[in-house]
Formats: C-alpha cells, sequence, structure tokens
C-alpha cells in the first residue's frame, strides 16, 4: 500500500515573474484551481492520503490553502457560494497535510531527500505539481502507477514521447520493453543534448519510489547544473535491482511553460463547457 505522496514545492518559478514574486507557482490556477489542488486529488484518487509537501520560503500560502479558513466559510455559509469550497473541504477532512522546508535549492533530489523524515521507511508517490496530468474519467496517471508497483514492487517513473529536440528539458530513458508501455530500465540522462539523448522518453513529474532511494540520493554527486538530480539517483537504483518506467495513459501539459499553462487552461476550460 503506497500511502504518501510527496509534492517537491521549493522552487522559485522564476518563468512565471512577476506573477510568482510574492506567490508560489504551485497556487497559479487553472480556472479556479491551484495547481497543487491538482496533484493532492490525483494522489487521493491513487489511494493515498499523507499529503507531505517541500516547500520553502514564501510558500506559505500552500499551507493556508490546505487549512480551514473559518472568517470565509462564515461569511458564505447558507449562500450560494458555498459549494465553491466543497472540493477543497473533501481534501481538507481525507487527508493530512504535513511539510518540511527545503533550505538551500540544490536540486530535485535534494528536494526529495528533505522530504526523508516526513515519508520514513514506505514506498511513497512524488507528483511535480506544474507537469499537469488528465486522463478524463479513466484512471488518474499516479492509480496506473500504483497498480504497476502492486505487481512489481519497485521504482516507477513516467514517461512520454517527445519531441526529439527537446530532450534538454528532460530526463530521458532507454530500456527494454517487458509489458506493453512497461520499460525496464538500462540508461537514464538528465536533460541531454538531442545528439547525445538515447531515446525521446521523457519523464514527467510522476515517480513512484522505494524507500532506498534516501541512502543513494545521499551518496549521489551532484550532476547536471551541479544539482543533485534524482534521474542520476534512479540510474544508481537501476544498476543495483530495477527500475521500471511506464508510457502513461491520459494527458499531461507542462505548466512549468507559459505555453503549456494556456494550454492547460484551454483544456479545462473547454471540458467545463
Ligand atoms: C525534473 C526532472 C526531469 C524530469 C522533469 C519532468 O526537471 O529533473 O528529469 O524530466 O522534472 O517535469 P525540472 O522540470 O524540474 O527541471
Amino acid at each position: 500500500m503506497i500511502k504518501k505522496c510527496l509534492f517537491p514545492a521549493a522552487g522559485y518559478g522564476t518563468r512565471f515573474l512577476p506573477a510568482t514574486k510574492a506567490m508560489p507557482k504551485e497556487m497559479l490556477p487553472i480556472l479556479t484551481k491551484p495547481l497543487i489542488q491538482y496533484g493532492v486529488e490525483e494522489a487521493m484518487e491513487a489511494g493515498m492520503h499523507d499529503m507531505a509537501i517541500i516547500t520553502g520560503r514564501g510558500k506559505r500560502a500552500i499551507e493556508d490553502h490546505f487549512d480551514i479558513s473559518y472568517e470565509l466559510e462564515h461569511q458564505i455559509k447558507g449562500t450560494d457560494k458555498e459549494h465553491y469550497l466543497t472540493e477543497i473541504r473533501e481534501l481538507i477532512d481525507n487527508c493530512t497535510f504535513s511539510y518540511t522546508r527545503q533550505i538551500e535549492m540544490k536540486g530535485l533530489g535534494h528536494a526529495i531527500l528533505s522530504g526523508e523524515t516526513l515519508i520514513g521507511n514506505e514506498p511513497f508517490a512524488v507528483i511535480l505539481a506544474d507537469d499537469l496530468c488528465d486522463n478524463g474519467d479513466d484512471e488518474s496517471v499516479l492509480a496506473q502507477m500504483v497498480k504497476i508497483y502492486n505487481k512489481y514492487q519497485c521504482s516507477i517513473v513516467a514517461i512520454e514521447e517527445i519531441d526529439p529536440s527537446e530532450t534538454k528539458k528532460y530526463g530521458i530513458i532507454d530500456g527494454k520493453e517487458i509489458e506493453d508501455g512497461i520499460f525496464m530500465v538500462k540508461n537514464m540522462i538528465e536533460k541531454p543534448d538531442p545528439k547525445d539523448a538515447p531515446t525521446n522518453l521523457a519523464i514527467i513529474g510522476r515517480y513512484i519510489l522505494t524507500p532506498d532511494i534516501f541512502n543513494i540520493i545521499k551518496d549521489t554527486k551532484p550532476g547536471k547544473n551541479g544539482e543533485i538530480q534524482i534521474t542520476d539517483a534512479l540510474m544508481t537504483q537501476a544498476q543495483k535491482g530495477m527500475v521500471l518506467a511506464y508510457k502513461f495513459k491520459g494527458k499531461r501539459f507542462d505548466c512549468g511553460s507559459v505555453d503549456g499553462f494556456v494550454e492547460a487552461t484551454n483544456y479545462f476550460y473547454s471540458l467545463s463547457k
């Protein structure tokens, strides 16, 4: 059973300045819902109820969002606006939220390691909230990955095919397809040049990790951009044992970029009509 989901949310969101000067990028809304709430809903749908959020300076709005706002609720109680808070209230009632701060920005691997005390010695999921995923009424990406975890009991990354010119933006995997859409990872490179990329299979922001990853991260040297990369730690884990990559079913929007953010907004707007 995977009960906990980790949300690295300490990043600055520089691509959305000035909007992110005083507001966490995870609170940017697609329609009326902040990005991180989509992520928490996906985790809950996949059976997880303990949300572990890695924050940093200037991220307090995330904590306030997953809390009751007595004054606001009192004001709208009994009015036709009450239903606006139903969804978020359901999350607050059904999940626990724990927070820890990443003091220094040393990469995604380092951010995940900052969550070790919140996670403990059990397998857990990771959602990068700016990768927004949707699979309509069918199973969410994380729920699909949990099924694979239950069968193979090892770390899993979600992947999708990208345009080969874009490999510099992603972790890229190479592997052997052992089941339809499931690859046993043989190689993993963080943000390679297109000429050095073994495939166009890119890691997107959904992971299931076994807890031995923490000690592996501790031994992982800074890699691409001088940061401690989860991709490098996963490569070590793949060499020691097994890591899978899963070509998920559904759509994914890169809401860390303005283009992807607008695309997601248009997509969810058209669904709402
Ligand atoms: C991170 C990972 C990268 C992955 C990407 C998915 O990069 O390091 O391997 O492909 O997330 O969004 P970031 O986008 O944080 O630079």
